[in-house]
């Protein structure tokens, strides 16, 4: 037997008992006659003494030459402390030791293990098995199994089934590249990596599962991100029989039961907008609106007037940054800077200061009156004491660019409270987006999602009018699940991959199996799934996922510890039939 207890569970009732502990040194104190050391594992930390007066001399020398992480295990008598330790759940007790034991020896880490820690993220992901050895990593971790668990528990109380379905398919479009694998049974053939279960969930439900989930990994070549992995992991869900406002209302249960759960929080039904809303007034598809600051459409009063920049622009528009009267010159033209930076990319911003007493100061004081101040501050809700920033141009670009200005001076201002929780429906996406360097149009959501019935003819005239049976649920500004009612008809699928430019030939060779099978009693169907990373990051009170991933990769799909990808040697390339440059 190791231990008899853990590290995190004795107190003033075990006092006299004999017991035995294992774990790691996590520091040690030697004042020369008695040492103190704190011995840590999962549950806690434990201080033992050494005490030459009452310690076997052998056991004392011993314990002298402890380092920090060594392995021990020690036996005792569990004894009160003198100076007690309120703050620690084993601070009334010590340990005695009477029999020290080193299992196993340590070098000196090359960063210690405390909550703050002197390692920086890159020491720290190489050597990510000592980070986990942390409070912040290992609670981030415990965390994530239970939301997990949560989840499960939830699911499966509701009557739905988790199924595991394949890793090596082949490949899903979903927007990003897939991760390729090649077949050494099938000379120039591929597999490809799931970017989601998506298609695997649908012939479930032609199965007749009916009500599907599963957490589960799902991989995307892309551009990483504070929120992205290349291998992420996602609550996937599905269910038959259902119209959009069943799932809504199924999986709205199942994020309001976790923030009741894991946070307390009572969220009441979450609200909803439409994409177009959350646009205009947010620029954003996923708003955070925990706080206010929206936008304020400016064309009617700021535009033909002689400011010729306003003129020429397909869209005015500002917001209130509340206290902003205060900022000095040198401070917004700081923020004039940081809208320029080419990641936002606009060209220069205008501001209206409103001034106590109901005057306006504004960079364009030269083209607008008091009078036509005071509209844009009505427009925007600025009161007396707050900063009106305007940006212009093609509208979608402005939108986003403002956006991003008002993240960003939330999270300076402090409105983006991580303990606090807001929820929220973006529905009636658009089903298809124009992209630029293909010139043609690409499928939103994934080229399964149902267009909206009545917006069918529009495929025809006017693809980009056409709205999708798509949702997206947001948290505090991340979108951390989407979702769409699915096509379960062959000819509208058919029709759907001739609007996203494939071939007859392309469609039935990329997808022929989930045509053939909708020809074979295909319930009506729809699902969703939740980023579940995102979603336990965001409960956790933080946005980036790598915390709460036990082995994540780094900015360039790196994992430095295990150092992958690496080259692979000439007879396993050979037995792949793979040739190199
Ligand atoms: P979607 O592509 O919207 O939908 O993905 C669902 C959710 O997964 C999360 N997510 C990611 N998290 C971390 N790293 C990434 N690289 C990453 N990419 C996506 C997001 C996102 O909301 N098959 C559909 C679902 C469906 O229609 O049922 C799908 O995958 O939180």
């Amino acid at each position: 037997m190791y231990r008899s207890h853990n590290c995190g569970e004795l107190n003033a009732s075990h006092i006299n008992q004999e017991v035995t502990l294992a774990g790691w040194v996590q520091k040690t104190r030697n004042k020369g006659f008695l040492i103190w050391t704190d011995l840590r594992d999962r549950y806690g930390v434990t201080q033992l003494i050494f005490d030459e007066a009452r310690t076997q001399k052998d056991v004392f020398e011993l314990a002298e030459t402890l380092g920090r992480e060594f392995v021990i295990q020690v036996k005792g008598t569990v004894i009160e402390r003198e100076s007690k330790n309120p703050n620690m759940a084993t601070g009334d007790i010590e340990i005695l030791v009477k029999e020290l034991t080193i299992l196993n020896a340590a070098q000196v880490p090359p960063f210690t293990i405390e909550d703050e820690t002197d390692g920086g993220e890159d020491i720290r992901m190489k050597y990510r098995y000592l980070d986990i050895r942390r409070n912040p990593v290992k609670n981030s971790l415990l965390f994530r199994h239970k939301v997990a668990m949560e989840v499960r528990n939830y699911l499966s109380a509701q009557g739905f089934i988790e199924v595991e379905t394949p890793v090596l398919i082949k490949s899903t479009p979903e927007g990003a590249r897939d991760f390729i694998v090649p077949s050494r049974m099938n000379e120039g053939q591929f597999y490809a990596l799931p970017q989601s279960p998506q298609t695997f969930k649908q012939l479930l439900m032609v199965g007749g599962m009916d009500k599907y989930f599963q957490i589960v990994k799902c991989f995307r070549d892309e551009d990483l991100r504070a929120d992205r992995q290349p291998e992420f992991t996602q609550i996937d869900c599905e269910m038959a029989f259902v119209e959009q406002e069943d799932i809504m209302q199924a999986f709205e249960g199942l994020a309001s039961h976790l923030l009741k759960e894991l946070k307390g929080v009572e969220t009441g039904a979450f609200p909803r907008m439409t994409y177009d809303e959350a646009m205009r007034k947010y620029g954003n598809d996923k708003p955070d609106i925990r706080f206010g600051m929206e936008f304020g459409e400016l064309n009617e009063v700021a535009q033909h007037k002689d400011f010729g920049v306003f003129n020429s622009s397909e869209l005015v528009v500002g917001i209130a940054v509340p206290g902003g009267a205060a900022y000095t010159r040198k401070e917004i033209d700081a923020l004039i800077d940081w809208v320029k930076r080419p990641q936002v990319g606009a060209s220069g911003m205008i501001y209206v200061k409103c001034e106590e007493g109901g005057t306006y100061k504004s960079s364009v004081d030269k083209f607008y009156d008091q009078e036509d101040l005071k509209k844009w501050a009505e427009i925007t809700g600025a009161n007396a004491g707050d900063l009106i920033l305007v940006l212009s141009g093609d509208a979608f670009k402005t939108r986003t660019r403002l956006s991003a200005l008002r993240m960003e001076l939330a999270t300076r201002l402090g409105l983006r409270k991580p303990d606090e929780f807001a929820p929220l429906w973006v529905v009636d996406f658009p089903l298809l987006e124009w992209d630029e360097d293909s010139e043609r149009f690409h499928a939103m959501h994934h080229p399964f999602t149902s267009p909206k019935p009545e917006d069918i003819p529009l495929l025809e005239t006017d693809p980009g009018k056409v709205r999708a049976n798509a949702y997206d649920l947001v948290l505090n500004g991340n979108e951390i699940g989407g979702g769409s009612i699915r096509i379960h008809d062959k000819d509208v699928q058919a029709l759907m991959f001739k609007h996203l430019g494939f071939t007859d030939e392309e469609a039935k060779a990329q997808f022929g199996f989930l045509m053939d099978a909708f020809q074979y009693g295909a319930p009506p169907h729809g699902g969703l799934a939740f980023g579940f990373d995102r979603l336990v990051a965001i409960l956790g009170g933080q946005e980036t996922i790598r915390d709460f991933i036990a082995f994540p990769k780094n900015n360039s799909g790196r994992d430095v510890m295990i150092d992958a990808p690496s080259v692979i040697n000439n007879a396993q390339l050979e037995e792949l039939h793979i040739k190199l440059k």
